[in-house]
């Protein structure tokens, strides 16, 4: 940007330029010209980089939303005990760092206390003993005290003893002695009531602390011991002090994570037993009555999950008793409706029940389960239950029906359908009813269905159907013999009825047949 405005600076001032002479203002529009470009470049490449910048920003808010909206959504879905272990382990976490930071603040503070107490305790010893012996001017018990502070301090770079004006007495090092100490310029960290000062120098590599300790003898000031420390020593100090602390929180933090999870699994573990509780009991398994762990709320609540559960399942059980009843009134009075409109024809007499015994025949050929077999042999009871709403001026009208009765004959199915659907639990029979009249080759009624369309219970009542109207007495002819009825079976199989089931029916009459013949020789003889 200040580059841009640094452009249109000069090229303003490029335009204000006065034309002195023609080589001149050619010389002057030139560079015009080319600041022109210069600046037009540099706009649109500002420009590209704004829309660059933009589009980078819109790209991470998006990324950080998209993220913040997947964690979110992950977190709603994560259990219980996810949550209650992530909770106490972020707070443990966050409580053991803030902990851990106070910790090492007041340990490096205690830290360097105690290196800058020692070397005062030090400094003060030597200038304690050092009195007497500048007083003296003993050289070699000066040098003595030096060096045997320095001995038993390694970590101090070196202990020296100097005059009031800095005059190096002596010195831990020996190049350094009979010189003037230069003057420390630092930063004064403490000074106490008897004039021992501390002060860290900067260096060019490093820094140290210096403790002066005033030498004073008789009262009289003789001069001050110098020591000085390295700061690397308190670094070093306070870097394995911070090892320390942060390994113990370290093990703090594990073991706490460790036990956040256990404690949230014990926790969550009743919690747990009843939501799955709840969740049989909303899809109505009832199991024996849920553990109580405590007495505490939970237990309290547990508790009276058992008592609702069982109070639910009790209640459940006297409903299905009740519905079992109703059901079978239902098909109770279907029967009797059933054997009613067969009993109007004195010609269709029992033929719901004969017609479910040939049909429980084929089932159970076919090997349909036990359920399909009940299914079938109601369905059968049914299957022309919708005749009590055919008027009996056509149900027992002797000769053939008309095109129109034949048509209020055929609703007899949808009236059948109709009854049926009042009760829930009968509407299973629905396709079998509705489709008994159905042909293979689509010609047959209501629904024109064709082929493996037709419902196989369907299929198996309109062969049982057919074979017991044709081997009744009807006004107007007379019954067929159970060998003709066979035989006209299959001659309309795979047209009107179902080839492979029609072949078993006529294999299982033949069967009885010849049982029945062999039973009348056995009479006879
Ligand atoms: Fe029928």
């Amino acid at each position: 940007m200040n580059y841009i405005k640094m452009l249109q600076g000069v090229t303003i001032m490029a335009h204000l330029l006065p034309i002195q002479s023609d080589g001149g203002a050619e010389k002057t529009g030139h560079i015009r010209r080319l600041l022109d470009i210069e600046m037009l470049k540099t706009e649109a490449n500002y420009k590209r980089i704004a829309s660059r910048m933009a589009f980078n920003t819109r790209l991470l808010s998006g990324f950080l939303q998209t993220t913040l909206l997947l964690i979110r959504k992950r977190f709603r879905s994560a259990s219980l005990r996810f949550k209650t272990a992530f909770f106490v382990v972020v707070l443990l976490t966050c409580t053991s760092f803030v902990l851990c930071i106070i910790t090492v603040q007041v340990m490096n503070k205690y830290v360097l206390n105690e290196i800058i107490k020692r070397g005062e305790s030090v400094g003060t010893s030597v200038a304690a003993s050092a009195g007497y012996s500048l007083l003296s001017k003993d050289l070699l018990s000066l040098d003595n005290l030096v060096f045997k502070a320095k001995s038993s301090n390694s970590d101090m770079e070196y202990v020296a003893i100097v005059t009031p004006d800095k005059k190096t007495i002596a010195h831990s090092d020996m190049t350094m002695g009979d010189g003037i100490l230069p003057v420390s310029q630092g930063k004064l960290m403490r000074k106490s009531q008897d004039g021992t000062t501390v002060k860290e120098l900067p260096r060019s590599s490093d820094s140290i602390f210096e403790v002066s300790c005033p030498i004073v003898f008789m009262q009289k000031p003789m001069g001050s011991v110098i020591l000085a420390i390295n700061k690397s020593v308190l670094l070093a100090a306070q870097g394995e002090v911070r090892y320390k602390i942060f390994l113990v929180f370290g093990i703090i933090l594990v073991l706490g994570t460790i036990a956040s999870v256990l404690l949230a699994s014990f926790l969550i573990k009743p919690i747990k037993e009843l939501s799955v509780g709840v969740d049989e009991l909303q899809r109505g398994i009832t199991k024996s009555p849920l553990t109580i762990y405590s007495d505490d709320e939970l237990g309290k609540l547990t508790s009276n999950f058992n008592i609702m559960s069982s109070t639910i399942a009790e209640q459940q059980g006297k409903l299905n008793k009740y519905a079992r009843d109703l059901e079978e009134s239902y098909v109770s009075i279907v029967r009797v409706v059933a054997a009613a409109i067969d009993a109007k024809d004195s010609y269709t007499h029992g033929h719901s029940a004969r017609v479910s015994q040939l049909s429980l025949l084929i089932g159970k050929a076919i090997g349909l389960s036990t359920e399909e077999l009940k299914d079938l042999e109601v369905a059968c009871l049914f299957h022309d239950v919708g005749k009590i709403k055919t008027p009996d001026s056509i149900l027992l009208k002797p000769g053939r029906l008309t095109q129109s009765e034949h048509e209020d004959m055929i609703h007899h199915v949808q009236y059948g359908v109709s009854i049926l659907d009042k009760a829930p639990s009968l509407r299973r029979y629905i396709p079998a009813v509705r489709h008994h009249h159905e042909r293979q080759d689509g010609r047959g009624y209501p629904a024109g269905l064709s082929g493996d369309n037709i419902p196989p219970l369907a299929a198996i009542i309109a062969i049982a159907d057919t074979f017991d109207a044709m081997t009744s007495n009807r006004p107007y002819r007379k019954a067929f013999s159970e060998e003709e009825a066979l035989r006209e079976l299959v001659r309309v199989a795979g047209t009107q009825l179902r080839a492979d089931l029609v072949a078993v029916f006529v294999g299982l009459i033949d069967e009885r047949r010849a049982e029945n013949a062999l039973l009348s020789f056995a009479r006879a003889i």
